[in-house]
């Protein structure tokens, strides 16, 4: 059976097709009748789904984070698409591929690494250039998460492979920097800017449905990469102290501000203009992903919770006529961060839906990271550090 894609849903299409289960949820209607509440996705998107008829027989029969054959119809709810289902059956493994169920970049992750290997061997100090190719060298332990790991769960680059296109968008930007203020150290910079979510191969979940380790959840992806990052510096003999020290330090102050989770505000330059770097990336990334999703209205995004304001989607180019093309329209060499129909914007405001009705805030706040930390109200999964 050739799989039908969430992109590819047409409204009251009957729908028979595999899909990965993301949450579930039985509750009760309003009428005192159980349902099941589902989130669903695949490569190239996401929705709910409800099951109203037989809810918890069917709920037995498959569990959170199996792929699932479904059958049932697609209608527009609230100007997004969701599925009305009567059946639901979990597939056994090896009779599907993982990856037509997860978002990928769209980049080749080998492709992706062969850049930061050259990165790595331009490299001039050799105990950085050392540290990095024991790290995510060739035949490193490493290596695999590292292309493998998605940059956030939700909030920028929440795709497979999404860390590294992050991480070869900073070093993009790191270079650029360098060349421009002299000061920096170069090699010092890129080696943070590599580094600094390192943690994140370990904080995440991305073998089925994206989430946050249990010690993602504890020490969170700083800690975790300022200890692994020091633990293989202590290995190269005769690394230099004062390296050691700075480059930890960059690691531990890449959030910026101690309120969105770093220990230390950054204090040399390399770590002010990474933390600056980091910030501008996962936003433009975030921005990018909402302006490209047709949800909301022809010009505005919904309400985005993580911006804490409306998206204006409209772009000007002089050479579109005036710019009467969202970014949307636009055609997808326009920008290779536009991910057509990748990443599901609306999800990643709040799923409760009540996101879309906030009023636009008098005061913005600029910086957006770590909003929703743990314990916040909002009822969703704990999740500190959401932004970065
Ligand atoms: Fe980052
Ligand atoms: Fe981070």
């Amino acid at each position: 059976m050739k799989k039908l894609f969430i992109k590819d849903l047409k409204e009251k299409q009957r729908v028979d097709t595999t899909l990965l289960v993301t949450r579930k949820t039985l509750s009760v209607s309003k009428a005192g009748k159980p349902y099941l509440a589902l989130k669903l996705m695949d490569s190239t998107g996401e929705l709910d789904a409800r099951v109203w008829d037989n809810a918890e027989s069917i709920a037995e029969g498959f569990s959170l984070d199996d792929v699932v054959r479904v059958k049932g119809s697609a209608l527009a709810y609230q100007g997004k698409m969701q599925l009305n289902l009567g059946n639901i059956k979990a597939v056994s493994d090896g009779e599907y591929t993982l990856r037509d169920y997860l978002p990928a970049s769209e980049r080749d992750p080998q492709e992706m690494m062969a850049e930061l290997d050259a990165l790595i061997a331009d490299m001039k100090d050799p105990f950085i250039k050392g540290l990095l190719t024991d790290m995510l060298g060739d035949g490193s332990e490493l290596r695999a998460r590292f292309m493998q790991a998605p940059a956030a769960k939700m909030m920028h680059h929440p795709y497979l492979g999404g860390l590294l296109e992050h991480v070869l968008s900073l070093c993009g930007l790191g270079v650029a920097v360098s060349g421009h203020y002299k000061n920096l150290n170069k090699d010092l910079l890129v080696a943070g800017l590599i580094l600094h979510d390192i943690g994140k191969v370990f904080e995440l979940t991305y073998e089925r449905s994206f989430g946050y380790s249990d010690e993602g959840r504890l020490i969170g992806h700083i800690t975790i990469g300022t200890e692994l990052v020091d633990s293989y510096m202590k290995k190269i003999p005769g690394f230099p102290e004062e390296l050691r020290m700075q480059l930890k330090h960059l690691l531990l102050s890449h959030h910026g501000t101690l309120e969105y989770g770093s220990p230390k505000r950054p204090k040399t330059l390399e770590a002010l203009v990474l933390s600056y770097l980091d910030d501008l990336d996962a936003k433009v990334n975030a921005a990018e992903t909402i302006m490209a999703d047709p949800a909301g209205e022809e010009r505005w995004s919904p309400y985005q919770r993580i911006f804490e304001r409306y998206i204006y989607k409209k772009r000007y180019r002089y050479e579109d006529g005036g710019g009467e093309a969202a970014l949307s329209e636009l055609p997808e060499s326009n920008d290779e961060a536009v991910f057509n129909g990748k990443a599901d914007a609306s999800l990643k405001a709040d799923a409760s839906g009540k996101a879309d009705a906030s009023p636009e805030p008098s005061v913005e706040n600029e910086r957006i990271s770590g909003k929703d930390q743990e314990g916040s109200a909002s009822g969703q999964t704990p999740e500190f550090d959401l932004f970065k």
